[in-house]
């Protein structure tokens, strides 16, 4: 593709996918599937890594995340971010006494609503008025965020934090899509900070934890734990793989703009593009308040019914304010909360439920962990019935002292995946026994029968120990995962292979691992068949026509993503997109000197340890031993020093910013010592080298985003253009530091190597100095690019432009 060519189809994108965001996130109203809507992503993605100059701060991947931060910058909240109030909970009775399920509820809740009343009573007496308007609306259970926007324009987003100063996240804020860059208003004000919450929604949390599972890793005990979780990683790139979402309730600093009543603030905030919340109240009274409540929110207490049901994300509470804003300053407030708002839980919405857990389960995941699941007495909890729970693993069985049997005390963690918090020992049957994985499945794997072993196993919080299935190859559950995980949507995105499609592949032996796919005859994909024998459903000709096609784009998918698609251990998407682009293909990824070089900086670390001369734990006794121990520790520290070196030049390290980080020597890498061993490995393995092999075989080689150029002053740098330039155009620029085996970047952080500052350079040649990144003006630039080999020499291409097409004569 040309640059005019992929510049014209960008704008596309752009336009389309700003139009889908508002239409998915404000309106609720997505006008294309989920599916349609990633592959036009992804297509902006590919695109831009292919031509870097084509990224705009606002253009949508920009959500993608910029580079990891060091930490949070404070900012001191210009209005407090106050907590709330809860109505004073009154005594409730005990449960067994009202038969009547709804009743029940109903008594309960009565007391805390009588104080509802008594709330509205002392309002309207200090306040010398009859009557007093509310608007009532859901409590989201997330994480409250301010985002501030300046003439229109997002500039900043800032946690809670202590309600005086919060975290600077707006890297990570910028990430999430239902957050506009940009506001629908004419006239824009000087300042608008909203203040709502950031959330996951159910659906998009459930199969964020599912993901988490099969590739290894611990899921979160719920959405709201996951929000939280997201928003404080560094690094920008990992929140924008996370589903995150928001919705505004609120104003905080404003300049140029003024609101009078709190439904006037949720309707403006709708209208700009924010997200407001699906369902709101304006209530004339206490009175129509409370018969609101009844009927839309507790829905007559039969839970089917209940305004949880109806939200996409949790909720804990309604919150109920007074309407009108200028009567806000005369309510007297509390320590941390205001005077005008309260928040009402109704009792049943906060209790956990009882049942039998019947039997344990056991799943085989992808890498082989057996994972327990609780086999419940189906019950009733929060708006569904549960009948399974996870149980995590062996030892957290252990730590609850689970017994198959007992009765147990569910929770939905996040109200989606439902999980055991404890057992109610006083109902413990005589005759149970402490549970025992190994036992438990007869010392084999339930799926295959192979043989299983306690092994350290990598989670999203460090190691743990798991029990896993040694028959990697041959386990038919394994397998089924691990062609669920190489053919989903971040992988190569073949729809349609997933859950009992890919069982019934792997169960048929059609397909045997994932690679197989790309050699499976479209008739025999056609003629699966999903059912039973007695009752067959085949898989179709229309859905494998389908199949075919997307097995057809997988083929020229970036390395990038087939990287990620092997599943290789320790291998997350940001990880294998961070190798990619810096290979050329699965090939060179094999024999990394890169990963290699990471690889030997730990053993070294290693070595250097057990050798140290100064070490606490294991002084040297002698003389002669220190000396010995020194000279040892000095050839270790400097053949690491060597390495770093290398590694700094061609880009995938970069120096220690702290000392302490990055340990022995001070250089930190693109990838860990964890993640580059792990891909070595995979390729020397039996199986990696038949992936190799096959991919060989199928003509299928998939390429890196560019071609790096080894060595070469520029090559691994990151660079950025500022100012006009007299001998290329800024595109032309960029081509030319690609072949160099460079980046080009659109703004300057700390990892920029150096800034090409033209004629009437901007802010980024400021931003350079502050920082004391190496600036360079055009000759320096030429020289170097000389120097790298991608220019004949300075003299003759004076004042020429190559002409990006056949004409390039300064190219070689
Ligand atoms: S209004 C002065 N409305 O609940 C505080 N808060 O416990 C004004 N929250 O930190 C907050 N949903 O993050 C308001 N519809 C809603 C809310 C809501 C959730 C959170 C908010 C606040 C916390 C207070």
């Amino acid at each position: 593709m040309t640059l005019d060519q992929a510049r014209k189809r960008h704008a596309e994108l752009v336009r389309e996918i700003r139009m889908h965001d508002h239409a998915y996130y404000v309106e609720a109203r997505p006008k294309i599937s989920d599916r349609e809507y990633d592959r036009l992503f992804q297509e902006l993605l590919d695109l831009e890594r292919q031509f870097p100059e084509l990224v705009t701060p606002d253009s949508p991947s920009q959500r993608v995340g910029g580079q990891p931060l060091e930490g949070f910058r404070r900012i001191r909240h210009r209005v407090p971010m106050l907590s709330l109030e809860k109505v004073r909970p009154a005594d409730h009775p005990t449960r067994a006494e009202e038969p009547d399920d709804a009743l029940r509820k109903q008594r309960q809740d009565q007391n805390t609503l009588n104080e509802l009343r008594s709330w509205d009573l002392n309002l309207r007496k200090q306040l010398r008025l009859d009557r007093l308007e509310y608007v009532m609306e859901p409590k989201v259970d997330g994480v409250s965020i301010s985002v501030h926007y300046e003439k229109g324009r997002f500039v900043l987003g800032v946690t809670r934090g202590d309600g005086t100063t919060g975290d600077d996240i707006t890297a990570n804020l910028r990430t999430i899509r239902s957050i506009p860059l940009a506001l629908q208003i004419q006239d824009p004000p000087a300042h608008l900070e909203v203040r709502g919450e950031a959330y996951m929604a159910l659906k998009d949390f459930e199969a964020l934890n599912r993901q988490l599972e099969s590739a290894g890793e611990e899921p979160f005990p719920n959405a709201r734990n996951a929000t939280a979780g997201t928003l404080k990683l560094l690094d920008p790139r990992l929140v924008a793989q996370r589903p995150l979402r928001a919705v505004f309730y609120g104003i905080g600093h404003c300049e140029g703009i003024e609101f009078r009543t709190h439904a006037e603030v949720l309707q403006s905030l709708r209208r700009f593009g924010l997200p407001t919340q699906p369902e709101w109240w304006l209530c004339r009274d206490m009175d129509h308040l409370l018969e609101i409540y009844r009927r839309e929110v507790v829905a007559d207490y039969r839970e089917e019914k209940d305004l949880r049901a109806r939200l996409p994300y949790e909720i804990d509470g309604v919150v109920i304010k007074v309407n009108d804003m200028t009567l806000w300053p005369r309510i007297p407030a509390k320590a941390r909360a205001p005077g005008y708002a309260i928040v009402h839980k109704p009792i049943h919405w906060i209790e956990p439920a009882e049942t039998v857990l019947k039997a344990i389960t056991v799943q085989v995941g992808r890498t082989g962990v057996l994972t327990p699941v609780a086999e419940l007495e189906p019950v009733f909890v929060q708006g569904s019935t549960i009948s399974r729970a996870t149980l995590h693993n062996e030892d957290e069985i252990r730590r609850k002292d689970i017994r198959i049997g007992d009765t147990v005390v569910i929770r939905k963690a996040g109200m989606v995946i439902p999980e055991v918090v404890e057992v109610v020992k006083s109902k413990r049957p005589a005759g149970t026994r402490p549970f025992d994985l190994f036992e438990h499945v007869g010392g084999r794997c339930p799926a295959c029968g192979g043989p299983i072993a306690r092994e350290p196993v990598s989670t999203g919080e460090g190691q743990e120990v798991a029990w896993r299935c040694q028959n990697v190859a041959g386990c038919p559950a394994q397998k089924v995962r691990r062609l669920e995980f190489f053919t989903q949507r971040k992988a190569l995105d073949i729809e349609g292979i997933g859950g009992i499609v890919a069982e019934k592949l792997i169960e048929s032996g059609l397909v045997d691992e994932p690679l197989d796919l790309f050699e499976l005859k479209t008739e025999d994909l056609a003629r699966l068949n999903l059912g039973t024998e007695e009752a067959p459903r085949v898989f179709g000709e229309k859905n494998a026509r389908k199949v075919r096609e997307a097995l057809e784009r997988a083929r020229t998918l970036p390395l990038g993503r087939w990287l990620f698609a092997l599943g290789i251990p320790n291998v997350g998407e940001v990880t294998a997109h961070d190798i990619a682009s810096f290979h050329e293909d699965l090939e060179s990824v094999a024999r990394s000197p890169l990963l290699q070089g990471v690889v030997r900086l730990e053993e070294l670390a290693r070595e250097a340890e057990a050798v140290n001369p100064h070490s606490r734990k294991n002084p040297p006794r002698t003389e002669a031993e220190r000396r010995r121990r020194t000279e040892q520790y000095e050839a270790l520290r400097q053949e690491a020093e060597r390495i770093g070196r290398e590694l700094i030049e061609a880009g995938f390290a970069r120096p220690a910013a702290r000392s302490g980080e990055g340990g022995f020597p001070a250089c930190v890498t693109k990838v860990g010592p964890v993640a580059a061993r792990s891909v070595l490995e995979f390729f020397a393995s039996p199986a990696g080298k038949r992936v190799l092999q096959r991919l060989k075989t199928l003509k299928i080689h998939p390429r890196g985003a560019r071609t790096a150029v080894s060595g070469g002053p520029l090559a691994g740098k990151t660079l950025v253009l500022t100012g006009t330039l007299s001998s290329w155009t800024r595109e032309e620029a960029s081509e030319l530091i690609r072949q160099a085996g460079g980046h080009v970047a659109g703004s300057v952080s700390k990892n920029t190597d150096y800034v090409v500052a033209g004629e009437s350079p901007g802010s980024k040649l400021d931003k350079a100095r502050a920082l004391g990144v190496p600036v360079l003006d055009e000759a320096a630039f030429r020289k170097l690019l000389v120097e790298a080999g991608v220019l004949k020499d300075s003299a003759q291409t004076t004042g020429q432009r190559y002409g990006g097409g056949s004409a390039q004569p300064e190219l070689f």
